[in-house]
């Protein structure tokens, strides 16, 4: 384009040339041109010969050339022709710069005769720059709070040219906050101010983009331009804005530490540290600062604490956001706490009567309670019962209230006292339940009678005691408590209305220890029996009675007793022996009886003396003496023996009896000729009678009682073939009916049993004792006689045992006749 533009121009600037033509004699002669810039190369100038005023032959032949007075030579020579070229294309602006005019100097320096010209050719400007911004792109930083007319100078344009050409305007795009204000300085450019017309504002543009053209005067003119980029800066002028006027939430009372209430939220319009919200729980009261917090930055509200609904039903948060510049703004956080079941039901017990008497009637109020449930809208109806199953029930007396009372009997013996745990559920969800223990001991009532350890006792005590000795006791369990279970004893009266057993024994009330008062006499009496009383101490005593039966053990205290012969009388007794009699005549028999019983009455007899030992001998134990060999001749006619009786106790008793034999030939002679008419004769005449009628009263006895009990024997089996009837059992030996025997029995003894016995007895005497026994007047039950019976059983030997069958029958002839 500047090619284009100086082609036209260099017909102008030529034509427009004007030219100095200073011819100087000597040396100085200068030649003033003008150019305008840009001058393609080659360009025309002027024709120096011409202006010099030289023939155009003169110069090639003076030589002329040109001398450049500074570093270039802009310029060339044509000599033929004398014209001057632009050697090369000119730039003012590189030539000049600012400096205005713009004068090039040379010199034309000529040959014989040496002779120089000077030139000076002025470069003339042309419009041939546009201004420009150095910097296109600025940026401006301007705080949205700047006051109206406030001035931003900017930054001034460049152009190359000069005058005219040079930079004479500013104008500014289209906007609405500002208008440009160009000013000039007194050296240097001219230079543009923004100057703010309108109010900044961040939030509602943060950024404008300005286009400043700068112009220069050339014609035509040219303009450069710069984008200038107004930045507006932010500035804390606005408050955060919480989303929502007030927040609602709805928290379950069980709701754990840390829960999430609610989160709220509150923005600023502002930037950077100015849209920083923190959040913060100011101005609340205490409580709430205990049950509420919240995150500083993230706005969520968390429990700190548990809830209670039923402290407090709702909670009015006041929560404050506040911007990084120290703006706030309020919001309300409205907590609304939902019911749960969490309380359990409290029961809480009035009265309790404790202790209970254990003859307390059904439906005996026991205890009182009311039960409360704190949830008050949910799970707040309540049953009631008891754990386990005890003889009590709950039962409802009006609303909350409730009494225990009685359902089954009760028993202090049994149980003496009862935790009763009363358990109360409400219905939940989820249902809860508190349990609360009674405890009701039961007192004692006077309802259970001493109980004797055993049905009966029996205590035995050795004849011969000591006075006041000790020989058991009894005793009796109550099972009542305190003074209804002290218990006392006492013998009781026999009912016939006798006081002897009071004589025998005394008891201590205390401990039942019963005492013999006298000494005993087994062959007096063998046992007895009483009542012991065992009273409490209630208030309405009880009482429980025993039967204690005491048996007299026997004692070795008796000796045996000679019967016969009569060993008091002063002659001994004589038995007569014929001396024709065979070897084992029964001689006579030693009868001893012994008051003993037992072992301690069983006798065995001894050959003590004899003038003859190898001629009688005694059986052991019957007593009998009989001889041992043919009587000779050479035997003395009185033969005197002496035998020993002895019992079987510890220590053994003994008693000797003494008797004489008589051998004679026939019973009439030695009884003629020993017998002392003057004293004794009608004595032993009598005693021989008896003795002779008493043996043969016994034989015959023996033969009665065995035929009777044959006919007996028979008798009752024909009886019981025909009619299965009569108890047999009822009646044992000794216990037939009277009737059928009485025909048959002997005037004197009633029964055919006695008859057995007293002969199966021999010589046992035992019979006679129980005969004539005295006892004591209080009655003796009929059992007695068959204690005696066990006793004896437990005799060892075979020959007792007949003896004992004969006392044992002979006890209940004596029952029989008291
Ligand atoms: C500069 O330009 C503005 C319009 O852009 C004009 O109003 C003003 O007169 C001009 N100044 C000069 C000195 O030409
Ligand atoms: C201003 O110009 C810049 C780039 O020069 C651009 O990124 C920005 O979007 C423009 N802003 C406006 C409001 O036109
Ligand atoms: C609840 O938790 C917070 C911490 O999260 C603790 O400071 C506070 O003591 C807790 N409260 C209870 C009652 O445990
Ligand atoms: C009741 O329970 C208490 C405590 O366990 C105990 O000491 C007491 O003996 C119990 N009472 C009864 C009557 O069981
Ligand atoms: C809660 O009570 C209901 C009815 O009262 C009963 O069916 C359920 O078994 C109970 N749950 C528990 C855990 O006791
Ligand atoms: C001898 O004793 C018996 C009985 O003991 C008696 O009956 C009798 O009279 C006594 N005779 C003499 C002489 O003492």
């Amino acid at each position: 384009m500047a090619v284009a533009s100086r082609k036209p121009l260099q017909n102008r600037q030529v034509a427009t040339l004007f030219l100095f033509l200073c011819v100087s004699v000597g040396d100085a002669a200068t030649i003033r041109y003008s150019v305008a810039e840009e001058m393609e190369s080659g360009s025309f100038v002027a024709n120096v010969a011409k202006d010099l005023g030289l023939e155009v032959g003169k110069l090639v032949a003076r030589g002329a050339r040109l001398v450049s007075e500074g570093n270039k030579l802009h310029f060339r020579l044509h000599r033929k022709t004398g014209d001057l070229f632009v050697k090369e294309k000119l730039d003012r602006e590189s030539l000049c710069g600012k400096a205005d005019p713009c004068v090039l100097h040379f010199e034309i320096v000529l040959g014989e005769p040496l002779q120089s010209f000077r030139v000076e050719v002025r470069v003339f400007d042309i419009n041939d720059n546009a201004p420009s911004f150095q910097n296109k792109e600025p940026l401006l930083k301007i705080p949205e709070s700047t006051p109206l007319g406030s001035r931003f100078p900017l930054q001034s344009a460049q152009d190359l040219d000069v005058g005219l050409n040079g930079l004479q305007n500013y104008t500014l795009s289209t906007n609405a906050y500002f208008h440009l204000h160009t000013r000039f300085r007194s050296h240097g450019p001219k230079y543009a101010e923004l100057v703010l017309d309108k109010p900044l504002d961040r939030e509602e543009q943060a950024e404008v983009n300005l286009t400043i053209t700068a112009v220069d005067g050339g014609s035509p003119p040219k303009s450069g331009t710069a984008h200038i980029r107004v930045v507006v800066l932010d500035v804390n002028d606005h408050v955060p804005q919480f989303s929502r006027l007030v927040y609602r939430a709805q928290v379950p009372e069980n709701s754990a530490n840390g829960s999430l209430v609610a989160t709220v939220t509150a923005t600023d319009l502002d930037e950077g540290t100015n849209k920083e919200i923190t959040y913060s729980l100011a101005q609340n009261p205490e409580a709430i600062l205990q049950t509420f917090q919240i995150d500083s930055h993230t706005g969520e509200v968390r429990l700190r604490e548990p809830l209670d609904f039923e402290a407090t039903e709702t909670y009015d948060i006041d929560i404050q956001a506040t911007d990084g510049g120290g703006l706030s703004a309020h919001s309300k956080v409205l907590v609304e706490v939902m019911d749960v079941n969490d309380n359990p039901p409290e029961v809480m017990v009035s009265s309790v009567s404790s202790p209970l008497p254990e003859d307390s009637p059904l439906q005996t109020v026991v205890a009182l309670f009311t039960i409360r449930d704190r949830d008050i809208r949910v799970g707040g109806k309540i049953t009631c019962f008891l754990r386990e199953d005890l003889p009590f029930v709950v039962k409802p007396t009006f609303r909350n209230s409730y009494s225990l009372v009685t359902d089954k009997s009760l028993d202090r013996e049994d149980v003496s006292g009862y935790n009763i745990t009363i358990v109360a559920m409400d219905t939940g969800p989820p249902n809860l339940s508190t349990e609360t223990v009674i405890e009701v001991l039961i007192s004692d009532i006077n309802d259970n009678p001493p109980k004797f350890q055993k049905d009966s006792y029996v205590l035995t005590v050795r004849e011969n005691n000591s006075p006041a000795i000790f020989i058991g006791k009894v005793h009796a369990e109550d099972l009542d408590l305190g003074e209804n279970a002290q218990v006392t004893y006492s013998l009781l009266p026999p009912k016939s209305g006798d006081l002897s057993v009071f004589a025998y024994i005394s008891i201590n009330s205390d401990n039942g220890k019963l005492y013999a008062l006298r000494t005993m006499d087994y062959e007096a009496i063998q046992d007895f029996q009483f009542v012991v009383k065992a009273t409490d101490g209630g208030f309405l005593t009880l009482s429980s009675q025993v039967t204690v039966r005491v048996v007299v053990l026997d004692d070795n205290d008796n000796r045996p007793m000679i019967l016969y012969p009569l060993q008091n009388g002063t002659l001994p007794c004589n038995d007569l022996v014929p001396r024709s009699a065979e070897a084992g005549y029964l001689v006579t028999k030693v009868v001893a009886v012994d008051g003993d019983s037992g072992q301690n009455s069983w006798l065995s007899y001894h050959l003590l003396k004899a003038t003859d030992l190898g001629l009688f001998s005694v059986q052991r134990q019957n007593g009998e003496i009989r001889t041992l060999r043919q009587i000779s001749e050479r035997d003395p006619m009185m033969q005197k023996l002496t035998i020993l009786v002895q019992d079987h106790g510890q220590p053994a008793l003994s008693t000797t009896a003494s008797l004489n034999i008589l051998l004679v030939d026939g019973f009439s002679e030695p009884y003629l000729r020993f017998w002392d008419p003057s004293k004794h004769s009608k004595k032993v005449n009598s005693t021989t009678k008896y003795l002779v009628i008493s043996l043969s009263v016994l034989s015959f006895l023996f033969l009665l009682s065995v035929t009777v009990i044959f006919i007996i024997h028979i008798y009752q089996k024909i009886k019981h073939r025909d009619t299965f009837t009569i108890q047999e059992h009822f009646y044992d030996d000794c216990n037939f009916p009277n009737n059928l025997v009485q025909g048959e029995g002997n005037g004197s003894l009633s029964r055919p049993c006695t008859y057995e016995i007293c002969s199966a007895t021999g010589t046992g005497n035992s019979e006679f004792r129980f005969l004539k026994r005295f006892m004591p007047n209080f009655p003796f039950p009929h059992a007695s006689g068959e204690v005696r019976t066990e006793d004896r059983s437990s005799l060892p030997t075979d020959s007792n045992r007949n003896r004992s069958r004969g006392s044992e029958d002979h006890t209940q002839v004596s029952d029989d006749y008291m």
